[in-house]
């Protein structure tokens, strides 16, 4: 038992199986309106941390040009399964794996036009280096996306340790961890919509936010190790005192989950 990682990989073969039109559809309708564009046409979109390739396939139907890596290799699998599916011998999306803290791989790369990174840097182990190194391959002017766990104090560090404790249990054991805990979080929320004659309107509405699955996002939370979180002002300054401008941003309000930020490099 050690300092496992979460395989966030496996979790997201599960989440493809099933992944639905409507699905890749809200994924490209949250970039256009985080961006403020109609498509991305022209752009060249980096995705650090693909996990199931979602986003980067939504960046390509805008009509970016895409480069997607992750550190885990059944997500690089995930994302090659995307590109094969809908993009099968383009040359404009690549899919590799790679590690945003390995300054030798990223050496190779150019400044990207937009620089998209949700629900990643966190999850490295050491998340502004993570940050740092996701800065520098953003273009002048260009867009940086990321977002990061808010710090809920005593809260994330109960988190962390239920988290480490998750990844320290044998595979067949983690459900005595995430069922209880989707159970705790979706019981609720469905029995409340119930009683308002409103079946399932919570769940659907989270489905379309980011065109994501309740489960697999919940088993995302529960095992997502190494974790780190930040407050929305640490995130603003650490960019801010890099000469980003903040464009965008949507906080959780000391609630849990991730602070997201849209940032402008400055030339
Ligand atoms: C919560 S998932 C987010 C996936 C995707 N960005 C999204 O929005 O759905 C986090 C992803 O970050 C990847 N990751 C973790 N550490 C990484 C690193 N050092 N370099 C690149 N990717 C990493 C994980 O393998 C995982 O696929």
């Amino acid at each position: 038992m050690g300092n496992k990682r979460f395989e966030f990989g496996k979790n997201w073969k599960n989440y493809l199986d099933n992944l639905s039109d409507e699905q890749i559809k809200e994924a490209e309708k949250s970039l256009r309106q985080w961006f403020g564009v109609k498509n991305l046409e022209g752009k060249s979109f980096l995705d650090i941390g693909s996990g199931s390739g979602l986003f980067s396939l939504a960046a390509r139907n805008l009509g970016a040009r895409v480069f997607s890596f992750d550190y885990d290799k059944n997500s690089v699998g995930c994302t090659k399964y995307l590109k094969h599916k809908f993009y099968k011998g383009d040359k404009l999306w690549q899919v590799e794996q790679g590690d945003i803290l390995d300054k030798t791989y990223l050496s190779k790369f150019e400044k990207y036009d937009i620089v998209y990174s949700w629900g990643v840097l966190h999850h490295t182990g050491h998340m502004y280096q993570a940050l740092q190194n996701a800065g520098d391959l953003v273009a002048d002017n260009g867009i940086l996306f990321i977002a990061i766990y808010n710090d809920q104090g005593s809260m994330s560090k109960m988190w962390k340790i239920i988290k480490k404790t998750y990844n320290d249990l044998p595979g067949a054991l983690r459900g005595f961890i995430s069922v209880p805990f989707f159970i705790a979080l979706w019981g609720g929320r469905c029995a409340k919509d119930i009683l308002r004659g409103t079946p399932f309107v919570t769940w659907k509405a989270y489905v379309k936010k980011r065109g994501m699955s309740p489960w697999t996002d919940a088993v995302d939370w529960v095992g997502g190790y190494p974790f780190e979180v930040a407050k929305p002002e640490e995130i603003f300054d650490f960019f801010h005192e890099r000469g980003y401008s903040l464009e965008k941003m949507m906080t959780k309000q000391g609630g849990n989950g991730c602070n997201q930020f849209v940032f402008v490099k400055r030339s």
